[in-house]
């Protein structure tokens, strides 16, 4: 409730230099207790949040461009959201999905095949985490073809577990020390045309980068009748927001379908209106085969979710799939709440005319200071990539890592990405209030002057 009444008074609020006494106790104790392989981006801790608003342990009361890393698209602790989650603990907490049949659990895969793209029939699964679901994607698509190979993207991210770090084009920190990888995984560039990995430009390159799986990957390193799908990030989230051209995902599902393999869309960190469109791979009008989505699903609740093609999934042997807590009941009916809410109040459309504003904003500030070198994205998932120099695109890790520690004792939590650290990503909560918008991009926009 005190929240409330910050929210009403004044945001952000820093009443102590961050991180203040009760923030560092904690600190500490995290430093003693929990390892640091589990990383950490700001060093506060957290009393409370509302809507697009957190309030630390400290009293200082912050912007939130984090969501939770994508995670809280419709605001942190939504009422609507609360009581689902209080009125399904109510009823059950957990049953088991391989225990006995309920109804969230039911209703929630018959939506999620619904609101995917492609008319053909479709069947889902639940499951935890993102990694998890990825994990699942998988072990379906290998299953029913019979073939270990997939291929994966450069730069990519799909989870920590060995099967989606496995698939994980970037090694440091995501693979570091942790091999040897699981074996069938291969990996090709992806459509990053900002640092373009055949040195040429777009629309002149031709789009290279699809069409080297065909001329090369499937030549030289996996023949097509062992590979059984293709994932890829409709945009790269962990990788720096990097939106590909629109013929690129065509090209990509042509060459799965003439060859004979699957495309899993990995939709975990742009689903769920993230992109200004229900889902990320829309904005490239092709159907994936199988989908996996997690994050925004459930609103903070563990939960993802694999969709995939009928025939993929059907005859799944008795058994190979699921788990203990996959399609957890409270989480399920948190995820018919959040798609009854994007549905209602238009958040696709409310997504889409963010990301219009943000853009403008972004394109704006990149004209006004020399170090941004690229503003990406699609829809509210925007980035800017920081370089030293314009020219030889000098990634500059330092001044993102400086903008978001002034950022931070301004009162906005902010998110860095890409392969060198050097990307400023957005990700507030969709339902942000214009006026918490507009002040996260003062905030942004002084901390840049900063390093100018
Ligand atoms: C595209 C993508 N795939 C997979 C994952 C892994 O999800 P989780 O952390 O829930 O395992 C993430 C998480 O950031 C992601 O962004």
């Amino acid at each position: 409730m005190m929240l409330k009444r910050c929210v009403m008074e004044k945001v952000p609020n820093i009443i102590t230099p961050p991180p203040g006494p009760r923030s560092r106790a904690l600190l500490e104790e995290r430093n003693e207790y929990v390892t640091p392989g589990v990383y950490l981006v700001t060093p506060i801790g957290i009393e409370e949040s509302k809507g697009a608003v957190v309030r630390d342990v400290d009293g200082n009361v912050y912007i939130d461009f984090t969501s939770g890393i994508g995670v809280v698209s419709l605001g942190h602790c939504r009422d609507e959201i609360v009581e689902t989650i209080c009125s399904q603990a109510r009823r059950y907490i957990h049953q088991c999905i391989h225990v006995a049949n309920y109804e969230p659990y039911l209703k929630l895969a018959k939506r999620l095949t619904e609101i995917t793209p492609g008319s053909f029939r479709k069947r889902a699964l639940m499951l935890n985490s993102g990694a998890e679901a990825v994990e699942n994607a998988v072990k379906i698509v290998r299953q029913y073809t019979g073939r270990p190979g997939i291929l994966s993207f450069e730069n990519s991210f799909h989870g920590r577990t060995y099967m989606a770090m496995s698939l994980t084009g970037k090694w440091d920190p995501y693979k570091v020390g942790f091999g040897p990888y699981v074996p069938g995984v291969y990996m090709t560039p992806y459509a990053y045309c900002y640092r373009c990995p055949f040195k040429l430009e777009y629309p002149d390159c031709g789009i290279i980068c699809a069409l080297h799986i065909e001329k090369s990957i499937l030549k030289t390193q996996v023949p097509p009748r062992e590979l059984a799908a293709i994932i890829a990030e409709p945009v790269q989230g962990e990788g720096g927001f990097i939106d590909p051209p629109l013929e690129f995902f065509k090209e990509v599902k042509r060459i799965c379908t003439e060859q004979g393999f699957y495309l899993i869309i990995d939709e975990i960190q742009t689903g769920f209106a993230r992109t200004g469109k229900m889902w990320a791979i829309e904005h490239y009008g092709v159907e994936p085969d199988v989908m996996v989505m997690a994050k925004a699903i459930a609103s903070g609740l563990p939960l993802s979710a694999v969709v995939a093609r009928d025939e993929l999934i059907r005859d799944s042997y008795p058994g190979s799939l699921g788990g203990t807590y996959g399609g957890n009941p409270i989480a399920c009916a948190t995820a018919l709440k959040v798609i009854e809410i994007i549905e209602r109040e238009g958040i696709v459309e409310r997504s889409s005319s963010l990301g219009l504003k943000l853009r403008k904003r972004l394109e704006e500030l990149m004209e006004r200071y020399e170090i941004i070198g690229d503003v990406r994205g699609k829809g509210p998932m925007l980035a800017m990539e920081f370089v030293k120099d314009r020219k030889t695109k000098e990634p500059h890790p330092e001044a993102v890592n400086q903008i978001m520690r002034s950022s931070l004792s301004k009162g906005l939590l902010l998110l860095k990405a890409g392969l060198y650290g050097n990307c400023v990503r957005l990700h507030p909560p969709l339902t942000i209030e214009d006026e918490l918008i507009e002040k996260g991009l003062e905030i942004i926009e002084a901390s840049i002057k900063e390093v100018s």
